[in-house]
């Protein structure tokens, strides 16, 4: 019984994906060399990528108020218009804690 308890806490805690830990200095390499381009160096999209592909601006509160499970979702799995990123360099948290570092 303690340990079924044990389990369930930890799958609780492991669920909750959350960017404790997360190194932002170590995602800007890895968002540089695979979201900068349609993103912006800080977030904000170029002209021609925002209406091309309707890429949002990652510095606004519509992307930044979603949880950072969400947003963590999107690189790994895609969303829209933005395919899933595969080739990221580092891991997927690690460059949200670096986009999280764009706001205004
Ligand atoms: C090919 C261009 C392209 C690349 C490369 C790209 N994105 Fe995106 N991204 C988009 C577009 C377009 C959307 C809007 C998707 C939609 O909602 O239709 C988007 C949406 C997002 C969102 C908002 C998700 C939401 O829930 O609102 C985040 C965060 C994001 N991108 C982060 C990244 C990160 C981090 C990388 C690099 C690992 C990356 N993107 C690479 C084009 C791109």
């Amino acid at each position: 019984m303690k340990r079924t308890i044990w389990t369930l806490a930890t799958l609780t805690a492991l669920s909750c994906v959350s960017l404790f830990g997360a190194d932002a200095k170590a995602g800007q390499a890895g968002y540089d060399k695979s979201c900068k381009g349609c993103h912006g160096a800080a977030g904000i999209p170029s002209l021609a990528m925002a209406k091309a592909m309707s890429v949002p601006d990652l510095t606004s509160a519509a992307v930044l108020g979603k949880s950072d499970a969400d947003l963590v979702k999107a690189v790994k799995e895609g969303k829209g218009k933005m395919k899933a990123v595969t080739t990221l360099a580092g891991s997927p948290e690690d460059v949200i804690a670096y986009v999280r570092t764009f706001k205004k």
